[in-house]
Parts: C-alpha cells; sequence; structure tokens
C-alpha cells in the first residue's frame, strides 16, 4: 500500500485497526505501522486511537481529477489546457517551468510538496491533504512590462474564488498575501520567463491553507490561519476549493490578458488591508515609515510619509504597532 492509498483509505475519518489495513492492504502490521509513521513525517496528524487504531481528527477528501474537471463551467474547461494532480511532487510550479511546452492555462496541483516554494527564498510547508498547492501557466505575447500588476492581480483572483465558496473575511495584504483576521491565509508566488519584450510566460502559483495541523502552524514561523475558521469549523470540500481557484483563475487570467491591472485596481481597494494602516517598508535601499494609501494604476504601493506620498514598486511590509 502506498502512502497515499493509505491516506485515502483513512479519509473518512474513521478509526480502522492495523490488523483491518494490513488484511486489507495485504502487508503486515508492521509495515502498516511504518507507512502510518512516514505520513505523520510529512505532516498528517493520525492519531492512534487505542484499539480501534488509527484514525484523522477530521475527515479528508482527496483530490479527484475527474470530479474536478466534469464540474467546471463548460467555458473554462475548454480554455483549460492539461490538468495533473501528483500526489507528490518537488514544487508545482517547478514542475511548470520544466515543461517549456505545457499548453496555455496548464494547472498542476499536489496533495504534498517536497520542496514547495514561497516569495524571497522561503519554504512553503505543504503537508498531504490538508491545504491547496496549485499552479497555473499562462502565456503572453507582449512582454514582461505589460505583466506588472499581475501578482496582485492574483490576489483579487483568490478573493473571487474565496467569494464564490461562501466564504467572507478575507483581505489582502500588498503585495499579494491573503490575510484573515488571524493571519496569513494564502500565499501568491508568480514567476515570469520569457522574452522581455516579447513571448512570455507566467507560472502563478498558489497556497491556500483549507485545515491546518497544531504543528504547521508552529512551524509557520508567523501567525496563519486556514478555511476552517473562516467557515465555522467546516471547511469547504477540497475538491470544491480546486474548482473555484481554477474556475476562477482561468477567467481572471484571461481578463488581465484583455484588460490588464486596471480591470482589478478598485476589487483590490475593497480588499485592501493595509489603507489607514501604519505601515514599516524594507527594501534594499532602507526602510521608510508611513501609512497605506491605497495602491496606484500600476499596482504600486502608495505611502503617505513625513515628506510625501511615495509609491513602493518592491518591498516587505510590515505593520507598525501605534
Ligand atoms: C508566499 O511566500 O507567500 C508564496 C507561497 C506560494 C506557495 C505556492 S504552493 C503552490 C506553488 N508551488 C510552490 O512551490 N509554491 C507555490
Amino acid at each position: 500500500m502506498q502512502p497515499h492509498q493509505l491516506l485515502a483509505v483513512l479519509a473518512s475519518g474513521e478509526a480502522l485497526s492495523g490488523s483491518r489495513l494490513a488484511a486489507e492492504a495485504g502487508i503486515t502490521r508492521a509495515a502498516i505501522w511504518k507507512q502510518i509513521e512516514a505520513l505523520r513525517q510529512r505532516g498528517v496528524p493520525i492519531e492512534s486511537a487505542g484499539a480501534a487504531g488509527y484514525r484523522l481528527p477530521w475527515p479528508i477528501q482527496m483530490l479527484d481529477e475527474q470530479a474536478i474537471r466534469a464540474a467546471l463551467p463548460v467555458a473554462v474547461a475548454r480554455r483549460l489546457g492539461a490538468l495533473e494532480i501528483h500526489w507528490e511532487i518537488d514544487s508545482t510550479s517547478s514542475e511548470l517551468q520544466r515543461r517549456g511546452g505545457a499548453a496555455d492555462f496548464s494547472v498542476v496541483m499536489a496533495e504534498t510538496q517536497t520542496a514547495g516554494r514561497g516569495r524571497r527564498g522561503r519554504s512553503w510547508l505543504s503537508p498531504p491533504g490538508m491545504n491547496i498547492y496549485l499552479s497555473c501557466l499562462k502565456r503572453f505575447d507582449a512582454g514582461f512590462a505589460a505583466l506588472s500588476g499581475l501578482s496582485l492581480a492574483t490576489g483579487v483572483i483568490v478573493l473571487r474564488a474565496l467569494q464564490a465558496l461562501g466564504i467572507d473575511g478575507a483581505r489582502l495584504k500588498w503585495p499579494n498575501d491573503v490575510l484573515a483576521d488571524s493571519g496569513k491565509l494564502a500565499g501568491i508566488l508568480v514567476e515570469l520567463s520569457g522574452e522581455y519584450q516579447g513571448p512570455c510566460a507566467a507560472v502563478v502559483g498558489i497556497g491556500l491553507n483549507v485545515r491546518l495541523t497544531d504543528a504547521l502552524r508552529e512551524q509557520a514561523g508567523q501567525p496563519i490561519c486556514d478555511l476552517a475558521a473562516l467557515a465555522q469549523g467546516e471547511p469547504p470540500d477540497r475538491n470544491r476549493v480546486a474548482i473555484a481557484l481554477i474556475t476562477s483563475l482561468v477567467e481572471g487570467l484571461a481578463q488581465f490578458e484583455r484588460e490588464g491591472f486596471a480591470a482589478f485596481v478598485d476589487e483590490y481597494a475593497q480588499y485592501d488591508a493595509l489603507r489607514g494602516v501604519p505601515l514599516r517598508v524594507s527594501s534594499a535601499s532602507g526602510e521608510l515609515d508611513g501609512v497605506g494609501a491605497g495602491i496606484d494604476a500600476r499596482g504600486a504601493l502608495q505611502l503617505q510619509t513625513a515628506a510625501g506620498l511615495c509609491g513602493i514598486d518592491s518591498a516587505d511590509v510590515t505593520v507598525r504597532r501605534a
């Protein structure tokens, strides 16, 4: 029995004894125990329930490519390139980058990533079965200059997907963190390749927390939160989350290609978590304090400082305590 098969067997949340699992898989109880330990090592919170055996603290849904494909709106399914769901991969974004010839709007998802990447060289912890790790390839004709604002637009695209799932309460922290009251809900990594003034491609990677474990919260090194918290303890089925995200990405990236960032500015403002908030902006050229004053038409952060209004293109932003 492979780890993903064992996780699928435990997915209902019911306790299953080691001997029953061993009999079903045709392997020894010791081999089952080894697989359970391997899943625990990857961050799956499998509990030991005494004589009852092993169980997950909550039911999970394994990602199901057929179910996702079947539920996509026709216009989205028609546009979609490849749709791949891996059990384990280094990084869904790296996988798309390796596929030089992948079709426009190709999507790669994984149950777990062994080398998930965040912004600024950080890693993105990716335990199996809990969250969503998804990357989408979008090709553009007009070069990198036309893509300023793409990562902010992706934040709006994620918020639209949450709205479609009936989940309120998420906001955007410039440039593209998705936050809720208690911490970071999702991260976005946009990586460009190709020609500066010609055909180029963006790999848009999204990590969205559906149900976090205590261990993950401890390891994260910053406050994080999940859809479960925003949905009163009952997060939506992960396949529904995937469907909403893919739909919003395909529609939103096509809109970005047609209309540019201008089409997203007003919506971004609606979700802006930093407007009117005291901020410290850190970049290679030093630190600057001010108050968030929205974004401009290109997506640059506007910072009201003692010396006037500054536009910030790229920096780390922290909220200053009053
Ligand atoms: C951030 O630092 O906030 C960005 C995190 C982006 C994580 C996602 S998970 C899917 C895709 N694959 C990766 O390796 N990274 C992105």
